[in-house]
Protein backbone atom coordinates (compact mmCIF):
# COMPACT_ATOMS: atom_id res chain seq x y z
CA UNK A 1 0.00 0.00 0.00
CA UNK A 2 2.84 2.59 0.88
CA UNK A 3 4.07 2.14 -2.17
CA UNK A 4 0.72 2.49 -4.42
CA UNK A 5 0.60 5.51 -2.12
CA UNK A 6 4.00 7.15 -3.17
CA UNK A 7 2.92 6.20 -6.69
CA UNK A 8 -0.44 8.37 -6.52
CA UNK A 9 1.66 11.04 -4.90
CA UNK A 10 4.43 11.11 -7.80
CA UNK A 11 1.43 10.87 -10.50
CA UNK A 12 -0.02 14.34 -8.59
CA UNK A 13 2.64 16.29 -9.22
CA UNK A 14 3.16 15.33 -12.25
CA UNK A 15 0.18 15.92 -13.48
CA UNK A 16 0.02 18.92 -11.66
CA UNK A 17 3.10 20.37 -12.63
CA UNK A 18 2.12 19.45 -16.39
CA UNK A 19 -1.44 21.50 -15.75
CA UNK A 20 -1.39 24.45 -17.79
CA UNK A 21 -4.25 26.45 -17.26
CA UNK A 22 -7.19 26.68 -13.91
CA UNK A 23 -9.28 23.84 -15.30
CA UNK A 24 -6.65 21.20 -16.15
CA UNK A 25 -5.79 21.74 -12.33
CA UNK A 26 -8.84 21.55 -11.11
CA UNK A 27 -9.36 18.52 -13.10
CA UNK A 28 -6.07 16.97 -11.22
CA UNK A 29 -7.36 18.11 -7.90
CA UNK A 30 -10.47 16.09 -8.41
CA UNK A 31 -8.67 13.27 -9.99
CA UNK A 32 -6.42 12.88 -6.96
CA UNK A 33 -8.33 14.65 -3.91
CA UNK A 34 -11.89 14.14 -5.07
CA UNK A 35 -14.72 11.80 -3.52
CA UNK A 36 -13.82 9.43 -6.08
CA UNK A 37 -10.22 10.31 -6.32
CA UNK A 38 -7.00 7.97 -6.11
CA UNK A 39 -6.09 8.89 -2.64
CA UNK A 40 -9.34 8.50 -1.33
CA UNK A 41 -10.30 5.15 -3.06
CA UNK A 42 -6.60 3.76 -1.67
CA UNK A 43 -7.78 4.78 2.08
CA UNK A 44 -10.13 2.49 1.59
CA UNK A 45 -7.53 0.22 2.02
CA UNK A 46 -6.85 1.05 5.55
CA UNK A 47 -9.70 -1.14 6.64
CA UNK A 48 -7.26 -4.39 5.53
CA UNK A 49 -4.40 -2.99 7.82
CA UNK A 50 -3.22 -4.21 11.19
CA UNK A 51 -3.31 -2.42 14.21
CA UNK A 52 0.77 -1.29 13.72
CA UNK A 53 0.67 -0.75 9.83
CA UNK A 54 -2.61 1.65 10.51
CA UNK A 55 -1.11 4.74 12.33
CA UNK A 56 1.49 4.39 9.71
CA UNK A 57 -0.15 4.54 6.98
CA UNK A 58 -2.92 6.95 7.90
CA UNK A 59 0.08 9.44 8.55
CA UNK A 60 1.16 8.70 5.10
CA UNK A 61 -1.95 9.69 3.55
CA UNK A 62 -2.29 12.76 5.47
CA UNK A 63 1.24 13.94 4.88
CA UNK A 64 0.56 12.76 0.45
CA UNK A 65 -2.84 14.81 0.78
CA UNK A 66 -0.77 17.64 2.52
CA UNK A 67 1.80 17.40 -0.09
CA UNK A 68 -0.51 17.41 -3.30
CA UNK A 69 -2.45 20.38 -1.91
CA UNK A 70 0.54 22.39 -1.46
CA UNK A 71 1.45 21.43 -4.76
CA UNK A 72 -2.10 22.65 -6.15
CA UNK A 73 -2.00 25.84 -4.02
CA UNK A 74 1.45 26.68 -5.60
CA UNK A 75 1.04 25.97 -9.09
CA UNK A 76 -2.52 28.05 -8.87
CA UNK A 77 -0.48 30.94 -7.74
CA UNK A 78 1.93 30.44 -10.51
CA UNK A 79 -0.38 30.36 -12.78
CA UNK A 80 -1.91 33.48 -11.55
CA UNK A 81 1.47 35.39 -11.77
CA UNK A 82 1.65 34.32 -15.26
CA UNK A 83 -1.90 35.71 -16.35
CA UNK A 84 -1.36 39.00 -14.25
CA UNK A 85 2.26 39.37 -16.26
CA UNK A 86 0.47 38.63 -19.32
CA UNK A 87 -2.15 41.09 -18.52
CA UNK A 88 0.67 43.57 -17.86
CA UNK A 89 2.52 43.33 -20.70
CA UNK A 90 3.20 46.15 -22.90
CA UNK A 91 1.37 48.81 -19.84
CA UNK A 92 3.65 51.46 -19.68
CA UNK A 93 2.97 52.55 -16.04
CA UNK A 94 5.06 55.83 -16.30
CA UNK A 95 2.80 57.40 -18.36
CA UNK A 96 0.92 60.55 -17.47
CA UNK A 97 -3.04 59.37 -16.46
CA UNK A 98 -5.60 61.04 -18.20
CA UNK A 99 -6.61 64.44 -16.95
CA UNK A 100 -9.81 64.92 -14.90
CA UNK A 101 -12.43 67.65 -15.83
CA UNK A 102 -13.93 67.82 -12.34
CA UNK A 103 -16.50 70.52 -13.55
CA UNK A 104 -16.99 73.87 -11.49
CA UNK A 105 -20.49 76.09 -10.61
CA UNK A 106 -21.85 78.07 -13.28
CA UNK A 107 -20.56 82.25 -12.69
CA UNK A 108 -24.18 83.19 -11.78
CA UNK A 109 -24.44 80.42 -9.69
CA UNK A 110 -20.80 81.60 -7.90
CA UNK A 111 -22.28 85.03 -7.86
CA UNK A 112 -25.61 84.26 -6.52
CA UNK A 113 -24.44 82.28 -3.48
CA UNK A 114 -22.05 85.30 -2.66
CA UNK A 115 -24.98 87.58 -3.01
CA UNK A 116 -26.99 85.23 -0.90
CA UNK A 117 -23.72 84.62 1.56
CA UNK A 118 -23.31 88.75 2.85
CA UNK A 119 -26.70 89.29 2.84
CA UNK A 120 -27.25 86.08 5.42
CA UNK A 121 -25.02 88.40 7.12
CA UNK A 122 -26.77 90.91 7.53
CA UNK A 123 -30.01 88.76 8.76
CA UNK A 124 -31.69 88.08 5.79
CA UNK A 125 -33.46 84.97 5.61
CA UNK A 126 -33.86 82.69 2.20
CA UNK A 127 -37.65 83.60 0.77
CA UNK A 128 -38.82 81.71 -2.10
CA UNK A 129 -42.03 82.33 -4.78
CA UNK A 130 -43.65 80.67 -7.78
CA UNK A 131 -42.35 81.92 -11.30
CA UNK A 132 -46.02 81.84 -12.57
CA UNK A 133 -47.89 84.65 -10.61
CA UNK A 134 -50.89 86.20 -10.24
CA UNK A 135 -51.41 89.69 -11.69
CA UNK A 136 -52.21 90.32 -7.99
CA UNK A 137 -48.81 89.66 -6.92
CA UNK A 138 -47.12 90.93 -9.44
CA UNK A 139 -49.09 94.26 -10.11
CA UNK A 140 -51.72 95.31 -8.24
CA UNK A 141 -50.52 94.41 -4.34
CA UNK A 142 -47.73 96.54 -5.63
CA UNK A 143 -49.26 99.49 -6.50
CA UNK A 144 -49.04 99.08 -10.42
CA UNK A 145 -52.33 100.86 -11.56
CA UNK A 146 -53.45 98.78 -14.57
CA UNK A 147 -52.78 101.07 -17.34
CA UNK A 148 -48.63 100.79 -16.52
CA UNK A 149 -46.82 99.94 -19.29
CA UNK A 150 -44.71 96.70 -17.21
CA UNK A 151 -48.66 95.25 -17.54
CA UNK A 152 -48.67 95.43 -21.52
CA UNK A 153 -49.14 92.14 -23.38
CA UNK A 154 -46.20 93.55 -25.52
CA UNK A 155 -43.69 93.63 -21.91
CA UNK A 156 -44.88 90.10 -20.25
CA UNK A 157 -45.57 86.97 -20.77
CA UNK A 158 -49.43 86.09 -20.30
CA UNK A 159 -51.40 82.91 -19.95
CA UNK A 160 -54.81 82.16 -21.23
CA UNK A 161 -56.06 81.93 -17.75
CA UNK A 162 -54.76 85.16 -17.04
CA UNK A 163 -51.61 84.35 -14.70
CA UNK A 164 -48.66 85.09 -16.11
CA UNK A 165 -44.57 85.02 -15.77
CA UNK A 166 -43.39 86.84 -13.17
CA UNK A 167 -41.15 90.26 -14.39
CA UNK A 168 -39.59 90.65 -11.36
CA UNK A 169 -39.07 89.20 -7.87
CA UNK A 170 -40.90 91.82 -5.86
CA UNK A 171 -43.80 89.15 -5.96
CA UNK A 172 -42.21 87.43 -3.19
CA UNK A 173 -42.36 90.41 -1.18
CA UNK A 174 -45.87 90.19 -1.16
CA UNK A 175 -45.97 86.50 -0.83
CA UNK A 176 -43.63 87.27 2.69
CA UNK A 177 -46.16 89.82 3.98
CA UNK A 178 -49.28 87.88 3.09
CA UNK A 179 -47.87 84.40 5.10
CA UNK A 180 -45.50 85.71 7.61
CA UNK A 181 -45.94 88.39 10.51
CA UNK A 182 -43.53 91.40 11.09
CA UNK A 183 -40.51 92.03 11.16
CA UNK A 184 -38.93 89.90 8.36
CA UNK A 185 -36.04 90.28 6.27
CA UNK A 186 -35.80 88.11 3.58
CA UNK A 187 -34.03 88.04 0.33
CA UNK A 188 -35.24 85.56 -2.39
CA UNK A 189 -32.98 85.28 -5.87
CA UNK A 190 -35.06 83.81 -8.84
CA UNK A 191 -35.70 84.01 -12.28
CA UNK A 192 -37.83 86.50 -14.34
CA UNK A 193 -39.48 86.87 -17.62
CA UNK A 194 -39.96 89.95 -19.61
CA UNK A 195 -40.74 89.70 -23.58
CA UNK A 196 -37.54 91.24 -24.14
CA UNK A 197 -35.84 90.74 -27.79
CA UNK A 198 -32.32 88.71 -27.07
CA UNK A 199 -29.17 90.75 -27.75
CA UNK A 200 -26.39 91.36 -25.95
CA UNK A 201 -27.46 92.51 -22.36
CA UNK A 202 -31.31 91.34 -23.05
CA UNK A 203 -32.52 87.68 -22.50
CA UNK A 204 -36.43 86.81 -21.96
CA UNK A 205 -35.30 84.88 -18.82
CA UNK A 206 -33.18 86.52 -16.58
CA UNK A 207 -32.37 86.84 -12.86
CA UNK A 208 -33.02 88.82 -9.60
CA UNK A 209 -33.04 89.08 -5.94
CA UNK A 210 -35.08 91.28 -4.19
CA UNK A 211 -34.65 91.80 -0.59
CA UNK A 212 -37.25 93.07 1.99
CA UNK A 213 -36.93 94.14 5.74
CA UNK A 214 -40.11 95.46 7.44
CA UNK A 215 -40.38 96.66 10.96
CA UNK A 216 -41.30 99.08 13.19
CA UNK A 217 -38.92 101.91 12.83
CA UNK A 218 -36.91 101.15 9.50
CA UNK A 219 -35.20 104.15 7.82
CA UNK A 220 -33.77 105.29 4.74
CA UNK A 221 -30.63 104.87 6.49
CA UNK A 222 -30.75 101.37 7.31
CA UNK A 223 -31.13 100.90 3.28
CA UNK A 224 -28.14 103.11 2.29
CA UNK A 225 -25.92 100.94 5.01
CA UNK A 226 -27.49 97.39 4.31
CA UNK A 227 -26.84 98.34 0.60
CA UNK A 228 -23.58 100.07 0.71
CA UNK A 229 -22.05 96.86 2.78
CA UNK A 230 -23.65 94.82 -0.02
CA UNK A 231 -22.04 96.80 -2.56
CA UNK A 232 -18.40 96.67 -0.93
CA UNK A 233 -18.17 93.09 -0.23
CA UNK A 234 -19.18 92.56 -3.45
CA UNK A 235 -17.14 94.38 -5.00
CA UNK A 236 -14.34 95.47 -2.59
CA UNK A 237 -14.18 97.53 0.24
CA UNK A 238 -13.26 100.76 -1.48
CA UNK A 239 -16.05 100.70 -3.81
CA UNK A 240 -18.40 104.20 -3.64
CA UNK A 241 -21.99 103.75 -4.18
CA UNK A 242 -24.49 106.47 -4.76
CA UNK A 243 -28.50 106.43 -4.69
CA UNK A 244 -30.16 108.55 -7.28
CA UNK A 245 -33.67 109.45 -6.91
CA UNK A 246 -36.30 107.27 -8.94
CA UNK A 247 -39.53 106.39 -9.70
CA UNK A 248 -41.12 102.69 -8.98
CA UNK A 249 -45.11 102.53 -8.00
CA UNK A 250 -44.19 100.06 -4.96
CA UNK A 251 -41.68 102.08 -3.09
CA UNK A 252 -41.89 106.14 -1.89
CA UNK A 253 -39.33 107.15 -2.23
CA UNK A 254 -36.93 105.35 -4.60
CA UNK A 255 -33.62 105.45 -5.56
CA UNK A 256 -31.16 103.60 -8.26
CA UNK A 257 -27.72 102.50 -7.01
CA UNK A 258 -24.95 103.04 -9.20
CA UNK A 259 -21.44 101.86 -7.87
CA UNK A 260 -18.33 103.33 -9.09
CA UNK A 261 -16.24 100.64 -10.76
CA UNK A 262 -13.68 99.77 -13.03
CA UNK A 263 -14.41 97.63 -16.35
CA UNK A 264 -11.66 95.86 -17.72
CA UNK A 265 -10.42 98.88 -20.16
CA UNK A 266 -12.21 101.37 -18.85
CA UNK A 267 -12.12 104.32 -16.77
CA UNK A 268 -13.81 103.42 -13.57
CA UNK A 269 -17.53 104.90 -14.00
CA UNK A 270 -20.78 104.95 -12.33
CA UNK A 271 -23.02 101.74 -13.19
CA UNK A 272 -26.42 101.05 -12.13
CA UNK A 273 -26.63 98.09 -9.96
CA UNK A 274 -29.90 97.96 -8.18
CA UNK A 275 -32.99 99.92 -7.61
CA UNK A 276 -34.69 99.77 -4.18
CA UNK A 277 -37.05 102.25 -1.77
CA UNK A 278 -39.07 102.26 1.04
CA UNK A 279 -41.92 100.10 1.05
CA UNK A 280 -44.76 102.89 -0.26
CA UNK A 281 -47.78 102.76 2.10
CA UNK A 282 -50.07 101.60 -0.09
CA UNK A 283 -48.99 98.65 -0.89
CA UNK A 284 -48.73 97.76 3.13
CA UNK A 285 -52.56 98.71 2.85
CA UNK A 286 -53.02 96.03 -0.24
CA UNK A 287 -51.16 93.76 2.19
CA UNK A 288 -53.67 94.28 5.28
CA UNK A 289 -56.80 93.69 2.37
CA UNK A 290 -55.29 90.52 1.80
CA UNK A 291 -54.31 89.05 5.10
CA UNK A 292 -57.90 90.74 6.50
CA UNK A 293 -55.52 92.21 9.75
CA UNK A 294 -53.93 95.14 10.99
CA UNK A 295 -50.73 93.55 11.27
CA UNK A 296 -48.78 95.74 8.34
CA UNK A 297 -50.59 99.05 9.02
CA UNK A 298 -48.64 101.81 7.48
CA UNK A 299 -48.98 103.81 10.72
CA UNK A 300 -47.18 100.89 12.49
CA UNK A 301 -44.49 99.39 10.32
CA UNK A 302 -41.87 100.61 7.86
CA UNK A 303 -39.63 98.79 5.40
CA UNK A 304 -37.11 98.84 2.56
CA UNK A 305 -37.33 97.01 -0.53
CA UNK A 306 -34.47 96.22 -3.42
CA UNK A 307 -33.81 94.51 -6.36
CA UNK A 308 -30.98 93.90 -8.69
CA UNK A 309 -30.22 91.92 -11.74
CA UNK A 310 -27.75 88.59 -10.85
CA UNK A 311 -27.30 88.01 -14.24
CA UNK A 312 -25.98 91.98 -14.93
CA UNK A 313 -24.19 91.84 -11.43
CA UNK A 314 -21.87 89.14 -12.86
CA UNK A 315 -21.19 90.99 -16.01
CA UNK A 316 -19.93 93.91 -14.30
CA UNK A 317 -17.99 91.93 -11.97
CA UNK A 318 -16.21 89.84 -14.41
CA UNK A 319 -16.86 91.79 -17.36
CA UNK A 320 -18.65 89.31 -19.89
CA UNK A 321 -19.70 91.76 -22.80
CA UNK A 322 -23.04 89.41 -24.13
CA UNK A 323 -25.31 87.88 -21.78
CA UNK A 324 -25.76 85.25 -23.84
CA UNK A 325 -22.53 83.16 -22.81
CA UNK A 326 -24.61 83.06 -19.10
CA UNK A 327 -26.91 80.67 -21.17
CA UNK A 328 -24.94 78.95 -23.66
CA UNK A 329 -22.63 76.56 -21.91
CA UNK A 330 -20.13 76.65 -24.09
CA UNK A 331 -17.20 74.81 -21.94
CA UNK A 332 -14.68 77.34 -23.36
CA UNK A 333 -16.52 80.16 -21.59
CA UNK A 334 -17.65 78.48 -18.42
CA UNK A 335 -13.83 76.92 -17.72
CA UNK A 336 -12.63 80.40 -17.10
CA UNK A 337 -14.35 80.18 -13.76
CA UNK A 338 -13.25 77.43 -12.30
N1 LIG B 1 -38.69 95.17 -9.02
C1 LIG B 1 -37.85 96.26 -9.51
C2 LIG B 1 -37.44 95.92 -10.96
O1 LIG B 1 -37.61 94.81 -11.38
C3 LIG B 1 -36.63 96.45 -8.65
C4 LIG B 1 -37.00 96.93 -7.28
C5 LIG B 1 -37.21 96.03 -6.27
C6 LIG B 1 -37.12 98.28 -7.02
C7 LIG B 1 -37.53 96.47 -5.00
C8 LIG B 1 -37.44 98.72 -5.78
C9 LIG B 1 -37.63 97.83 -4.76
O2 LIG B 1 -36.93 96.74 -11.65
Amino acid sequence: MKEEIAKIQSDALTAIGAASGEQELDEARIAFLGKKGRLTAASTGMKDLSKEEKPVVGQLLNATRGAITEALEAKRNALQDEADRAALEGLDLTLPGRPLHPGNLHPLTQLGDRAIGILRRLGFALAEGPEIETEFHCFDALNTPPEHPARNEKDTFYFDSGKLLRTHTSTVQVRTMETQPPPVRVIAPGSCYRRDEVDKTHLPVFNQLEGLYVDTDVQVGDLKGALEFFYRAMFGEETEVRFRPHFFPFTEPSFEIDARLQLEGHDPEWIEVAGCGMVDPAVFEEICKSRGDELYHPDKVTGYAFGMGLDRLAMIKWGIKDIRLLIENDARFLTQFA
